[in-house]
């Protein structure tokens, strides 16, 4: 299992939840040189990690991971031991209208880099000792949960039940044992991926874990997802879509509990083994929103239930999974992980952030960043 120092690449370090690892990799390990890899597609963003930018053991390369020779040449020049595998396309409803760039980057990419890495680690003497590739995936290659337990009764989500209320009432949870069922082109490409890493660890030994968490939210979640987008429409005034009935239950856990998790999984996992990830946090979308519209409400000084009248039912997505929920009890007991947040503590939080940085999701939305990325990057 890989000790600090060593060099490590991240993957998809410009995004949402990449930016929070490397961001906690750089200051906690001043020893080890962290390479941030990523492509800046429209959700990879630079300005998401000013703070680190300068720090001596960090280093940024724009490059495609479906780019088998790029990856080669990354990982043989920089000597690279572990890898901490983000990147990718991560939105449903795109992957709805574009399954081809999923394939190609999800899938693809993946495999490019699990062949790169093993040609690599292929001419150290001790081979795959000291040795790391981590695949971050998503519970949503297990398919989707009833929302009812056996007998048909609706669960109490969102009612402050615990992780113990919510397996007595006997509905049902994803564990690593569960069998893939992925529905939307988003989830089967990361299923798809999810399969090419364990393949590489079956058939060659490689070292891989991989772990699928739940839905993160918080600081530099691009505004498409729910969270993001509704705060920013809660302060534009403009229409919430609620999509179906909001009946959908979602399980959510704030993005720096995850990369926590990561760090502790990546130091301490067991190679071969998966982890969930998740806080037994389940809300149901429309009861998650009022919480939303109360907060954006309380934290801008105007009266409860201002902006109640934004909310608008629109059509379902195609394929809507109904309910996502993570069994994270092997993290918790084997690794000792567990989240520090209550969710109402991390949606304020979060709502703060998004306040405090009106300009990060004005200039995200306005799509200037992209354009000075092309600019500064396009000769590289
Ligand atoms: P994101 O969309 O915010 O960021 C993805 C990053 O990958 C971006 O910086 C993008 O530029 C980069 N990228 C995309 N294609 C690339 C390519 N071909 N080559 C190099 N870089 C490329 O995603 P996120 O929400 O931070 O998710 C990160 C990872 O975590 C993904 O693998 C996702 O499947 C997984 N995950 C996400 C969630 C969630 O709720 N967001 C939950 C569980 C798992
Ligand atoms: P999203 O943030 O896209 O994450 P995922 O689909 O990966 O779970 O969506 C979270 C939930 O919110 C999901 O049930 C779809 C719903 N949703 C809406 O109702 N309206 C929206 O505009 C969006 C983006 C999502």
């Amino acid at each position: 299992m890989p000790q600090s120092p060593q060099n490590i690449m991240i993957t998809g370090g410009a995004g949402f939840i990449g930016s929070h690892v490397v961001r906690l990799f750089v200051n906690k390990y001043p020893e080890s040189k962290i390479v941030n890899v990523d492509k800046l597609t429209y959700a990879g963003n630079l300005n998401n990690l000013k703070d680190i930018e300068n720090k001596p053991n960090y280093k940024f390369i724009k490059a495609d991971i479906a780019d088998l020779d790029k990856m080669r040449e990354i990982i043989r020049e920089n000597d690279i031991t572990g890898i901490i595998h983000l990147a990718a396309e991560s939105h449903v409803d795109r992957s709805i209208k574009d399954p081809f760039t999923f394939a190609r980057t999800n899938v693809m990419g993946t495999l490019a880099l699990l062949q790169a890495a093993k040609e690599y680690w292929d001419t150290f003497a001790d081979k795959y000792d000291g040795k790391l590739f981590y695949h971050i995936s998503t519970d949503e290659v297990y398919g989707a949960l009833e929302i009812t337990n056996p007998e048909g009764v609706k669960a109490p989500f969102t009612t402050k039940a615990s992780a113990d209320d919510h397996m007595a009432f006997g509905v049902e949870f994803f564990t690593e044992t569960t069998k893939y069922d992925p529905h939307s082109p988003y989830s089967a490409s990361k299923a798809s991926s999810d399969h090419f890493v364990r393949a590489y660890h079956d058939t060659y030994d490689l070292p891989t874990i991989v772990t699928n968490c739940s839905n993160n939210y918080g600081p530099y979640q691009f505004p498409e997802k729910l969270i993001p987008l509704f705060i920013n429409n809660i302060l534009q005034g403009r229409n919430l879509p609620v999509y179906g009935k909001g009946e959908n239950v979602r399980d959510w856990l704030f993005v720096e509990d995850h990369a926590r998790a990561i760090d502790l999984i990546f130091h301490e996992g067991k190679p071969g083994d998966t982890y969930n990830i998740g806080g037994f946090n389940e809300w149901k979308n429309i009861e998650l929103i009022k919480v939303l519209i109360k907060t954006v409400d309380k934290l801008t000084g105007k009266p409860e239930g201002t902006s109640d009248h934004l909310i608008t039912y629109v059509t379902d997505r195609l394929g809507h999974d109904m309910r996502y929920a993570i069994d994270s009890r092997k993290l918790q007991e084997e690794l000792g992980w567990e989240p520090s947040l209550q969710f109402e503590e991390g949606i304020e939080k979060t709502v703060k952030w998004y306040l405090d940085n009106k300009d990060w999701v004005d200039n995200v939305t306005s799509g200037d960043y992209e354009k000075y990325y092309d600019k500064m990057y396009s000769n590289r």
